[in-house]
C-alpha cells in the first residue's frame, strides 16, 4: 500500500490525474474504473487540461464506471452518467460506446446488472480503478453488511448515504433509495486501485479501513487485501496517519 498526503488539493489533483493520464499514455487501450462524487472532480478536471494539452488521448480507452442511482432519468442533473458527461466525457476523446455505467432505469434491474458483468468480462480486467470512500466505508455503493456481494448488484442505500449525498439534490426526499453498483469481487480485482479521501470528515474512516481489521462492516478495509493500492489524501483526511 502506497499512502501520498498531499498539502494542497491542487498537487493532490495533479497526482490523481498524471497516475491516470500516465497509464493511459503507456497503454492506450487501457481499462479504466471511474467514480463520481465530489472527491474525483478536480482530478477530472486535471485529466481534461491534459487531453486539451493534446498530452493524452482517449480513443482506444474504455472506462467503466461504478455506480449509477436507481431511477433518475439519464439527463437529470445528479445522474451519475450526466456527471461523467459534464466532469469528463463531454471533454474528451473517448468514445461513448467504451464509456460504460450501468443503467439505472432498465426494466429489468437484474438482467442489466449481468449484462454489466458480462461487458467487464469481455473488457478483460480493469487496469486501474479509482475510488472515493463513503463515510460509512462504503466503495462504489457497496454498503457495510453481514455480507458483500462479489458482482454488480442493486442495492437500497442506507439512510447515511441518501443524507450524504443529500447536498446534491434540493431536498433528501429527491435522494433515490436504490443503486446498481459494482461489486467488490469486481473493484478488488482491478490490477491497481486509486483510492482518493478528502477532509477532515473522512479522517476516521480512512484510518480505520486502511489500518482496522478487514471486516464487512467496513467495506473499504478489504482493499487492505489488494497488491497495488495507492492511496492519495489530503492532510486533513491523512491527519491519524501521522
Ligand atoms: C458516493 C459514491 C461513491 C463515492 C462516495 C463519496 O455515494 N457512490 O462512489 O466515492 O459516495 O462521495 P464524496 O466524494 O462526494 O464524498
Amino acid at each position: 500500500m502506497n499512502l501520498l498526503t498531499f498539502d494542497t488539493h491542487a498537487k493532490l489533483h495533479e497526482s490523481g490525474a498524471g497516475i491516470i493520464t500516465g497509464l493511459v499514455q503507456t497503454n492506450p487501450r487501457a481499462v479504466l474504473g471511474l467514480a463520481t462524487g465530489g472527491t474525483p472532480i478536480g482530478i477530472y478536471e486535471e485529466i481534461v487540461k491534459s487531453y486539451q494539452r493534446g498530452v493524452v488521448r482517449f480513443r482506444d480507452t474504455t472506462t467503466f464506471n461504478l455506480d449509477e442511482y436507481v431511477g433518475l432519468p439519464e439527463d437529470h442533473a445528479e445522474s451519475y452518467r450526466n456527471y461523467m458527461n459534464m466532469h469528463l466525457f463531454n471533454h474528451v476523446d473517448l468514445p461513448r460506446a467504451q464509456a460504460h455505467i450501468p443503467d439505472g432505469n432498465a426494466a429489468d434491474a437484474q438482467a442489466e446488472c449481468a449484462h454489466y458483468d458480462k461487458l467487464l468480462e469481455q473488457a478483460g480486467q480493469i487496469d486501474l480503478q479509482l475510488l472515493g470512500l463513503g463515510h460509512n466505508g462504503h466503495i462504489g455503493f457497496n454498503e457495510p453488511d453481514h455480507a458483500l456481494i462479489s458482482g454488480t448488484h442493486i442495492v437500497e442505500l442506507r439512510e447515511e448515504t441518501r443524507k450524504a449525498n443529500a447536498r446534491f439534490f434540493d431536498s433528501m426526499e429527491q435522494v433515490p433509495s436504490h443503486a446498481l453498483t459494482m461489486g467488490v469481487g469486481t473493484i478488488l480485482k482491478a490490477k491497481m486501485i486509486l483510492l482518493v479521501v478528502k477532509g477532515e470528515d473522512k479522517a476516521e474512516i480512512v484510518h480505520r479501513a486502511l489500518t482496522g481489521p478487514i471486516t464487512t462492516d467496513c467495506p473499504a478495509s478489504l482493499l487492505q487485501t489488494h497488491p497495488h493500492l495507492v492511496v492519495l489524501m489530503d492532510s486533513e483526511a491523512g491527519r491519524l496517519f501521522q
